[in-house]
């Protein structure tokens, strides 16, 4: 397996020069786009990483997939999708312009930025705060990662420059899809995705939604199967995005990215994933972490068509 995987890594590394670090939160524009590493952890208990698998960084979009999670927790899903549709847009991540066009007017799916801002609404706690922490402490709970924290300088960054955000926010609250005060919602928004994590915690967090639920260690159920079925089904049909139905053909397997250079992969009753390339695509995604996937979905047919 360390074999296979340093043959993704090598593959992967092909593929970053064709990538830059996210330039729009100017704070991640001083990550390394050279940047590249893997970490698997299989069911049976086998760990193997290559690259820079234990390098933190912050996991941006990959936030949706907890707090999606989270939310059904929380609320069951009729009140979550009332909220928040569950198709793909075929949209950039970012988009604004189907919450306009669609006559519910209710974001598209929890996976774009409009869809997670009105998810994190959601999330119960008597104010801001309470929301954040509870997110934070369901992600060291995931992770088994008792030290997993918000990078502060990272969050600041966003939440001075994030204008597109809140005017997803502002809109949506125009429409009723948000009932609450936009600016205290949209910090806790800005700082869950700042939430800093490694390759290992992801592929940790892609090993118990491939377990169903069931913490590997304690065998104690964390999350229930029926929502881990839900969220990895939008992984697959939204994680990427506009990228969603490329990836789905390339690599085959529930994802979800993060402009931070994450992506989260959770192959059912196999393994989790957890990848680190910061060098992106124009979709926001990771050049070499997405080659990196299609290489060992490939060598180890992970594909679940
Ligand atoms: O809201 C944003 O724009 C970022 N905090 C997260 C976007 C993101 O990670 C998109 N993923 N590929």
């Amino acid at each position: 397996m360390e074999k296979i995987l340093q043959q993704a890594l090598e593959h992967g590394k092909k593929y970053t020069h064709l990538g830059k670090s996210a330039g729009y939160i100017p704070e991640l524009q001083k990550v390394p786009a050279t940047d590249l590493g893997i970490y698997i952890e299989t069911l049976e208990g086998d760990a193997y990483g290559v690259g820079d698998y234990e390098k933190k960084f912050t996991i941006q979009s990959i936030s949706k997939v907890l707090v999606l999670t989270l939310a059904l927790m929380d609320n069951g899903p009729d009140k979550v999708f009332e909220k928040v549709g569950m198709e793909a847009t075929g949209d950039p991540f970012n988009s604004i312009v189907k919450l306009e066009l669609k006559s519910l007017q209710k974001p598209l799916n929890p996976m774009i930025n409009a869809g997670a801002i009105a998810t994190t609404s959601l999330i119960g706690g008597k104010d801001g705060t309470e929301q954040i922490e509870r997110i934070v402490e369901f992600a060291r709970l995931v992770s088994g990662n008792a030290s997993i924290g918000i990078n502060e300088a990272v969050y600041k960054s966003e939440a001075q420059t994030g204008d597109r955000n809140r005017s997803l926010a502002y809109f949506m609250k125009s429409c009723g899809v948000i009932l609450e005060d936009v600016e205290a919602l949209i910090h806790v928004y800005f700082k869950q995705c700042a939430m800093e994590m490694t390759c290992k915690d992801l592929a940790r967090i892609g090993a118990l939604y491939s377990n169903n639920g069931i913490c590997l260690e304690t065998g104690k159920q964390i999350i229930p199967k029926s929502i881990t079925r839900m969220v990895t089904a939008i992984m697959t049909t939204c994680g990427l995005y506009d990228a969603s139905g490329e990836f789905a053909v390339q690599v085959g397997v529930p994802a979800k990215s993060g402009v931070g250079g994450g992506i989260l992969a959770t192959v059912p009753n196999k393994l989790g994933i957890g990848v680190y390339g910061p060098a992106l695509d124009e979709k926001g995604n990771s050049t070499g972490g997405i080659k990196m996937l299609s290489y060992l979905s490939d060598a180890l047919e992970l594909s679940i068509f």
